[in-house]
Order: structure tokens, then C-alpha cells, then sequence
């Protein structure tokens, strides 16, 4: 890492600054010296100019357009790889051999059940439960079963950890859907590849024999790389954040399935998709892009704008040839909410107000519309956002933990509240 250095007056202090290089990328002002220097904070709300840590994990250029996990390009991972390797290549650093692919695919396996009692943890929810807050439930609860590899200062257990974590997910994903539609909950089959098995879990029933498509099943392990991690978006930042005061990992991937939720964040491919339906017809798209552009009202195009990238989101361009693969295997011709999103899309990419402000597609924009299609209800999408991402947070987590400088996060603040004063007594209030 390349060090440059930068000078800062404020008043009649200087505080001189190192810039700090990585391999590709803005560099970083390192102000670790400024407050002591100068009794000075920066201000950052959002964190639009800020980095928080130093990773290997995943880079992004928003302004090209491009997304490289430990540097290889989401395009080439989702067209040749499957997401077990992507997981390996996330947590590891390296594309992982045969041997080594069908290790950690039979490691996985092995951890797909979950203890049994926590069959009788969903009992406690409503059945009309948002299968989100199920699953922030059901994660944090696993420390509540697996003590042995809560040891966040332990390696082994920290991968034991990983793998229970990629493993169970897609397991308690499909139990919150199973009893959110009052059926039995499935096992995990160790013969079937991870979407395989999480499609069977979903959607077999007792009664008869499921055939997984397998059409289907590859669109969905794309789905789940393309997921799988994105740099230190807010969900992974409340991961380091946690995992940042020693907590153990379930309780930190709750957090990040908590903060996933958000409409702004992974919630918006349900939100997305409500849209579409509310437009319902093309001949509404100007009312609603209308609306987007105006101040007065909250409603804004979900799918559409990221804080990074100010291009095509590469997920995005994925996303929608994995739409038309899926909606062609399923003989689905004419889908009316995908003719609204390609015309709000051509729409909106020639609008002032859009390209002005560099809003783009993202990824959730056509994520809803083939779920949907697979068979998964609106309020399953987050949860399947949540299944991949699991394994970008452990990974940025894991980097963390492993950072011998990792110290507890404590950003400070602004104060404008009121100045020290006494108490009043309730009479002369
Ligand atoms: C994800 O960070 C990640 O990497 C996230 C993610 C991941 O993989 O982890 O990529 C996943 O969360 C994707 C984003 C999903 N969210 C949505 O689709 C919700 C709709 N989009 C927005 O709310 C918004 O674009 C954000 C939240 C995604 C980004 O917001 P920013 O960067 O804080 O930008 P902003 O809100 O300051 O908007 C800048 C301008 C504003 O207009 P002006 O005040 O300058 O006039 O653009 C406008 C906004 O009003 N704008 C939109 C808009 N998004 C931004 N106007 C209409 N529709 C939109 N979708």
C-alpha cells in the first residue's frame, strides 16, 4: 500500500494526514489523529465519504459499473461458478480445487439440519408472521444451540461457525416459509446441491414426490452469487459493527438480517415488486415517475438508484436475463408486471430526473418479478436476499475478528441539544 500524506489547517493547527493507497480504488484520508490533533471531529452522516475499514473481500466501481469478489467479476462468477464456490472464493480468497470444492460442498452438507427443538422456537409465532422477523428470531436463537462454536477468538470456531451459518440458512428460510403456509417443515436431502435442496424444502410436500427443475435451480444459485456480497453496505457495516464488541456470529447475522429489512436496503425488492403491481399497467408508469420526482411525495422507484453505483448495477443486467430464462422455462409469455418494469425502466433511463441523478436499476428491480414467478410470495424475498448475503456478512466478519487492530466501533456526534441546565421542580415548570 502505496502512503501519501496530506496536510489539514484548522485554526493555527496543522495536522499532517497520511493518504493511503490500496490496489485499485479512491484512496483514504487516515484521520485517526484529528481529534486528538485538533479536537475535531469529521461529519459524515451516511457515511458518503467515509470508509470504515480496510477489506479484501469484494471491490466496487460504481461510476463502471463493476463488482470483483477478491477480484473476479460477478459476470464471470454467475456463468461459470455456483455459489458454493463463490462462498468458498469469499471466505478463502481463492477459487477452490476440485478437491477442495467437493470438501467444503460435503462440509456444508453436513450441517444443513437444525437442532430439533427449533421446530418448537416457530411455534411461538403467528403463523401470518413476516417470515423477516421469523428469521431475525430463529438466527440469534442458534446461539442458544451451538455454545461450541460461539468462541469468537477461536479460528476453528469461527469457521464452524461460517459453515453452520451457509448451511442453515436456507434450512430455517424454508421452515419460516413452511409455516408461514401451514405445511410440514421439509429436511434438507445432502444428495441435492444447495438451491436444489433449498427449492425442495420450499416447496415438496409429503404427499407426493418433488421433482426440482433444474432450470429453475440454476437461475436460483445465480440469484443466490449474485446476492452473496456487496462491499460495506449497511448491513454488513451492522455486522462489523456488532461482531466489533465481541458478539458471537448468530447474534451478529440477526443483526444483519434485521438491518436487511429495511426498504431501502433488501427489502426493497418486496417493495419493488408491490410497486409493479400498483402501476399495474404501462399506460400508469407517468403518473408514478411523477410522483418520484416530486419532493412532496415519499414515494420514490423502488429498485431504482444505489449509493454507489451511478451505472448499471452488473447484478442488475443478470438479473434480468436470469427474468427471462425463468419466465421462458416456465412458459410464462406474457408476464404484465415484467412489460411494465422493461417500459418503467426504458422510461426512466430517458428521463432528466433520473439521469441527472445517475439512477439506475439495481439489483432488486427485477429480483421480485422472477421469485415471484418460482413460486415464492412477496414477503420470501428479503429472506432469500438474506440467504445469500450470510455469506458476505461472515466472510467481512471473519475479516474483522482476524484484523489484530480490530477495535470496538464507537463513532461520536454533533451535539446541538440543550446546554448543561438544572432540574426544575414540577411546581415551577
Ligand atoms: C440494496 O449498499 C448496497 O450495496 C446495497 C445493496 C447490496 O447489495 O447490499 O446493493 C442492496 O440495498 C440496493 C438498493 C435497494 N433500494 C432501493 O431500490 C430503494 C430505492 N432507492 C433509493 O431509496 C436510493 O436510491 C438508495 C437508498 C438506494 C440510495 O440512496 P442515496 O445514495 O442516499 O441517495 P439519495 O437518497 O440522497 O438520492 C439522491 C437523489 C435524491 O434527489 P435530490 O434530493 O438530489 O433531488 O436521487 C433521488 C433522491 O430523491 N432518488 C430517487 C431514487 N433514489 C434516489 N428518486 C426516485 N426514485 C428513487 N429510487
Amino acid at each position: 500500500m502505496s502512503a501519501k500524506s496530506g496536510n489539514f489547517t484548522i485554526g493555527d493547527v496543522t495536522v499532517d494526514m497520511p493518504v493511503k493507497s490500496g490496489t485499485i480504488g479512491p484512496d483514504v484520508i487516515d484521520i485517526g489523529k484529528l481529534y486528538n490533533a485538533t479536537g475535531c471531529f469529521t461529519f459524515d452522516p451516511g457515511f458518503l465519504s467515509t470508509a470504515a475499514c480496510e477489506s479484501k473481500i469484494t471491490y466496487i466501481d460504481g461510476d463502471e459499473g463493476v463488482l470483483l469478489h477478491r477480484g473476479y467479476p460477478i459476470e464471470q462468477l454467475a456463468d461459470h461458478g455456483d455459489f458454493l464456490e463463490t462462498c468458498y472464493l469469499l471466505l478463502h480468497g481463492e477459487l477452490p480445487t476440485a478437491a477442495e470444492k467437493a470438501k467444503f460442498d460435503h462440509t456444508v452438507s453436513r450441517h444443513t439440519m437444525v437442532h430439533d427443538q427449533m421446530t418448537r422456537f416457530f411455534q411461538g409465532f403467528r403463523r401470518d408472521a413476516h417470515p423477516m422477523a421469523v428469521m431475525v428470531g430463529a438466527v440469534g436463537a442458534l446461539a442458544a444451540f451451538y455454545h461450541d462454536s460461539t468462541d469468537i477468538n477461536d479460528p476453528t470456531q469461527r469457521m464452524i461457525a461460517s459453515h453452520r451459518m451457509i448451511a442453515k440458512m436456507p434450512t430455517l428460510a424454508a421452515m419460516a416459509y413452511k409455516y408461514n403456509v401451514g405445511q410440514p417443515f421439509v429436511y434438507p436431502k445432502n444428495d441435492l446441491d444447495y438451491a436444489s435442496n433449498f427449492l425442495r424444502m420450499c416447496f415438496a410436500v409429503p404427499c407426493e414426490e418433488y421433482k426440482v427443475n433444474p432450470v429453475l435451480a440454476r437461475a436460483l444459485d445465480r440469484i443466490f452469487t449474485l446476492h452473496a456480497d456487496h462491499e460495506q453496505n449497511a448491513s454488513t457495516s451492522t455486522v462489523r459493527l456488532a461482531g466489533s464488541t465481541g458478539a458471537n456470529p448468530f447474534a451478529c447475522i440477526a443483526a444483519g438480517i434485521a438491518a436487511l429489512w429495511g426498504p431501502a436496503h433488501g427489502g426493497a425488492n418486496e417493495i419493488c415488486l408491490r410497486m409493479l403491481m400498483e402501476i399495474g399497467t404501462v399506460d400508469r408508469i407517468p403518473e408514478f415517475i411523477a410522483r418520484a420526482k416530486d419532493k412532496n411525495d415519499p414515494f420514490r422507484l423502488m429498485g431504482f438508484g444505489h449509493r454507489v453505483y451511478k451505472n448499471f448495477d452488473p447484478r442488475a443486467k443478470i438479473m434480468h436475463k436470469t427474468c427471462h430464462e425463468v419466465l421462458a422455462e416456465l412458459g410464462i409469455k406474457d408476464d404484465p408486471l415484467l412489460d411494465v418494469a422493461m417500459e418503467l425502466e426504458r422510461i426512466a433511463l430517458h428521463d432528466q430526473y433520473f439521469i441527472d441523478r445517475q439512477l439506475y436499476p439495481n439489483v432488486d428491480f427485477y429480483s421480485g418479478i422472477t421469485l415471484k414467478a418460482m413460486g415464492f410470495p412477496m414477503t420470501m424475498f428479503t429472506v432469500l436476499f438474506a440467504v445469500a448475503r450470510t455469506v458476505g456478512w461472515i466472510a467481512q466478519w471473519t475479516e474483522m475478528i482476524g484484523d489484530p487492530g480490530q477495535k470496538i466501533g464507537r463513532p461520536r456526534q454533533l451535539y446541538t441539544g440543550s446546554p448543561r441546565r438544572d432540574y426544575m421542580p414540577m411546581g415551577k415548570r
